[in-house]
């Protein structure tokens, strides 16, 4: 996309900015056959997702650290004309995965629409500018394409962010787009064809509150891929360990993860508060009302990070962690506060490796 400039100071660059030497070295080395419009093969998108070293030595950093078969599957399904739909609790890399796949085979990620329950329809199809529409009629230099729309011209991917909260009439303009692959516009008695390489990647929480179900006659359009939570903890701590490192590295936080001991701590809070559970699974335990993804630890952690860099000694310790971790816990100030209360007493309080941790928190309770 030509009038969107890229600076290099920008909080968060777009995944095809910030990766683009990556893109640019599986391009070269890329000989498989690609399906129209796209950049890269699915072969190589995959390559791009899941990480690994190329043919003429580049490293290709892991993306999405999982199942190599459910990104093959989510992948293999953009090729064809059934749309993607990622679906999972929060937190489970739904949205990276969808802006990282349009990296790869458009080479824009910025073509989304965000679901709200105030979504229009213009969102999916067109608007007007209405001194325009005013002026001249309709034309189409009145009208305003939404995202789908350009996706459809350009035959590249959209994404559609959280489409379950969009209300279902609206959900439903996706049908004709998604079955016929075109775009009415009748007042201009016209329509839009999408070009090939034209798809949608909708992301939807399957434990979201007001949701609204997609009908069946839009499901039958998606092929859905489940992202789940991490099987063990060892991977979840990876996981949150990469994104820290390369977060910490963005905002130019100068401090030290140290050992990985810290982040397996706080990964195992969050398991142990979201199975109920304890790791030994000798102990049962309540569950927070809000869900504790690999994404929250990720954040406690970051923040955490921020902390020992500016007010601690630069190493991420107990302290810092305290806060935010109590924070993603206790989302409901009534509930969430006994379910912590009892984890902290029955489980914190009796690991004496844990013993800073248990202070640390202790601490934030008295001084509150
Ligand atoms: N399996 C995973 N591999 C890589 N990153 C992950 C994984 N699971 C979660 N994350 C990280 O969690 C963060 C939040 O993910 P996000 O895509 O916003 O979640 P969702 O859209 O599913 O709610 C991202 O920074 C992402 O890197
Ligand atoms: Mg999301």
């Amino acid at each position: 996309m030509t009038d969107i400039q890229t600076f290099p100071d920008v909080v968060r660059a777009h995944a095809e900015h910030s990766y683009a030497e990556e893109l640019t070295a599986l391009a070269t080395v890329d000989d498989r056959p690609r399906p129209p419009s796209w950049r890269l093969s699915p072969w190589a998108v995959t390559k791009y997702i899941l990480g690994g070293t190329l043919a003429n030595g580049v490293d290709i950093t892991p993306k999405y650290l999982g199942s190599e078969r459910l990104v093959e599957i989510a992948v293999a399904s953009l090729a064809t004309d059934r749309a993607l739909l990622l679906l999972g609790v929060p937190g489970t890399a739904k949205t990276w995965l969808s802006e990282h796949l349009s990296a790869a085979i458009s080479g824009s990620s910025t073509l989304v629409v965000q679901g709200t329950a105030g979504t229009p329809e213009e969102a999916l199809r067109y608007g007007w500018n209405y001194a325009r529409l005013l002026a001249e009629g309709p034309s189409r230099g009145a009208m305003v394409p939404g995202p789908v729309m350009r996706a459809m011209e350009a035959g590249s991917l959209v994404r559609v962010e959280e489409l379950t909260r969009i209300p279902s009439d609206v959900q439903d303009s996706l049908i004709t787009i998604l079955s016929e692959k075109t775009l009415p516009i009748p007042e201009l008695n016209t329509e839009v064809q999408a070009r090939k390489g034209f798809n949608v990647i909708a992301t939807a929480n399957n434990r979201d509150k007001g949701v609204n179900d997609l009908s069946s006659a839009l499901r039958r359009r998606f092929n859905t891929v489940v992202l789940p939570l991490p099987d063990s903890l060892d991977q979840e701590v990876e996981i949150v360990a990469t994104r820290v490192r390369s977060l910490g590295e963005a905002l130019e936080l100068p401090a030290d993860l140290a050992a990985l001991s810290e982040i397996r701590r706080v990964v195992t809070v969050m398991r142990e508060l979201r199975s109920g559970v304890t790791a030994d699974q000798r102990t049962t335990i309540k569950s927070p009302s809000a869900t504790l993804s690999t994404a929250e630890a990720i954040s406690v952690m970051t923040n955490g990070l921020s902390l020992a860099a500016h007010f601690g000694d630069g190493t991420v310790g107990a302290e810092d962690v305290a806060a935010s971790l109590v924070g993603a816990v206790i989302k409901d100030p009534v509930q969430d506060r006994v379910v912590w209360q009892e984890y902290l007493e029955t489980v914190v309080r009796n690991r004496p490796e844990w013993k800073d941790l248990y202070r640390a928190c202790r601490d934030l309770e008295t001084s509150n």
